[in-house]
């Protein structure tokens, strides 16, 4: 019998908020901050601290953490940084934990943060390595771990490989992100136990897209691996813009529903979670939702009715 905790990582205000078409104002990112840690999420990436030509999007990052800070002193709230340089605006913003991000393959890299693979390795390394030095919490993204955009499959080996250099970094937790969706269940079972050799599973988080609708049966893999950290986006948004084809993210609320009928808790409210993507569909103006959508909605319907009957 399978149970105990299960660890979310929001990454909705990052992921779901990077590449969309719509301009979400500051205050409105707080808000679904605000509503995430409402319903129970202990963990949500915030914001990132890229070049504000690459993503516009993340452009109000420095006066977004503060008020994350003051607003939820009890939050781990983390933000993507590429380089030192993101790092150092990070800091000075107040930022507390920090997620590195280093693509399985050369392309990747390229397309992404600009560096070929070894120089993104050593770059990440160095960032974590500075990062630890002053006391932040790590994260470290292996990104297309599973398949590249522009090079096709990934070699097991570059995954395990740069697994290892960020796990020997120091990195607190190494996310094994399926970028563009493209992994299925039966691949990240196998993955994951090669993966499990090199990281311990207390440090291993996986970060699964769902663009082929296998991103439940990915993470039920990952936890029938021993995976027990998940990265998820309230309502399925997010996409990296560099990472041509990439849907959202596996849905919040379809992860916390597996978990929670499967014996795991998250400490995630599900009725709360759905203010939390109403709030979203306002701001984006269009449906949002993970495969359970309706029928949690339906559910939230007879529970008001019952409530007040
Ligand atoms: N935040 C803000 N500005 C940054 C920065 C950061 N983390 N890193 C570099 N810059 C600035 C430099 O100061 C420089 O500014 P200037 O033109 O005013 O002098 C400019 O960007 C170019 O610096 P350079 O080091 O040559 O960067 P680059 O052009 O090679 O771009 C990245 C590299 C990493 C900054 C850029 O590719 C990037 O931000 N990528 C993020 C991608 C992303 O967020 N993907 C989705 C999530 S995985
Ligand atoms: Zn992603």
């Amino acid at each position: 019998m399978m149970g105990g905790p299960l660890y979310i990582t929001d990454v909705s205000p990052r992921d779901g908020l990077q590449n969309q078409q719509i301009a979400v104002s500051t205050d409105a990112k707080l808000q679904l901050i605000r509503l995430l840690a409402a319903a129970g999420v202990q963990s949500i990436e915030a914001t990132s601290f890229v070049s504000p030509k690459a993503v516009p999007q993340m452009a109000d990052a420095a006066d977004l953490v503060p008020r994350v800070s003051a607003a939820l002193p009890e939050l781990r709230a983390s933000v993507l940084v590429p380089n030192l340089k993101g790092l150092e605006r990070a800091v000075a913003a107040g930022a507390q934990e920090i997620a590195v991000v280093l693509s399985a393959t050369e392309t990747m890299n390229r397309r992404n943060i600009n560096m070929g693979l070894d120089q993104a390795t050593e770059v990440s390394e160095q960032t974590l390595i500075e990062a630890r030095r002053l006391g932040l919490r790590t994260r470290a993204y292996v990104a297309v771990a599973f398949d590249c955009p522009f090079e096709g499959p990934t070699p097991l080996d570059a995954v395990l490989q740069a697994a290892q250099r960020m796990h020997a970094a120091g990195a607190g937790e190494i996310v094994i992100a399926d970028t563009i969706g493209a992994a299925s269940p039966g691949q990240v079972k196998q993955r994951l136990a090669a993966l499990l050799q090199v990281v311990p599973s207390e440090h291993l988080g996986v970060h699964f897209h769902d663009t082929r609708g296998m991103g439940v049966a990915n993470a039920w893999a990952a936890l029938e691996a021993g995976v027990r950290r998940f990265d998820a986006s309230v309502g399925g948004i997010g996409g990296c813009p560099f990472a041509p084809g990439a849907a959202g993210n596996v849905a919040t609320e379809d992860l916390v529903l597996m978990a929670g009928q499967s014996g795991f808790s998250t400490g995630i409210d599900l009725f709360d979670l759905l203010d939390a993507i109403d709030f979203a569909e306002q701001q984006l103006q269009r449906s949002l939702g993970g495969r359970a959508i309706t029928w949690l909605r339906r559910q939230r319907e007879m529970h008001t009715q019952a409530s007040h009957g």
